[in-house]
């Protein structure tokens, strides 16, 4: 039986730093070339919760893929769009107050029943987002 030297166990360290070198270096390639799916909107529908969650005049946000997703419990009815302004892409926000959605970045606004500019540098509505209610639950999405 051969024997473990101190030569054996350095080349063995320096074999491992050389592994995980290496491996460091290549990550970001591979990342590159294979990155993780993330969906810009999911193909299945998405539970945003119970008609109850959202009371008239309430709006939620919700995560629909990789941006989120604003629901809005309007007087017609119930109502989706994306998040994101048209403009310059910021995330907008529900002002149950004025009933409005609103754009904080540049002054943008929108009305809730088909999301179209009210006022401000916003080019074009909302993307709407298909909703459907099935026994109480309010899906986005998909087909819904
Ligand atoms: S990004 Fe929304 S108004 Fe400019």
């Amino acid at each position: 039986m051969s024997k473990f030297t101190r030569r054996d166990f350095l080349d063995l360290v320096k074999k491992g730093l050389a592994v995980t070198g290496l491996s460091a270096l290549l990550a970001p390639f591979l990342a590159y070339f294979y990155p993780p799916t993330l969906e810009e909107q999911p193909s299945d529908p998405v539970r945003v919760g119970l008609v109850d969650d959202i009371p008239l005049g309430e709006g939620l946000t919700i995560p629909f893929g990789r941006y989120p997703a604003l629901v809005i419990h309007t007087d017609q009815g119930f109502r989706a769009y994306s998040a994101v302004c048209t403009h310059f892409a910021c995330i907008c926000k529900w002002d149950k107050e004025d009933q409005v959605i609103h754009c904080p970045c540049h002054e943008g606004y929108f009305e809730p029943h088909e999301g179209e500019v009210i006022s401000g540098p916003p080019p074009l509505p909302l993307a709407k987002i298909p909703l459907s209610i099935i026994d109480g639950e309010i899906f986005i999405g998909g087909e819904a």
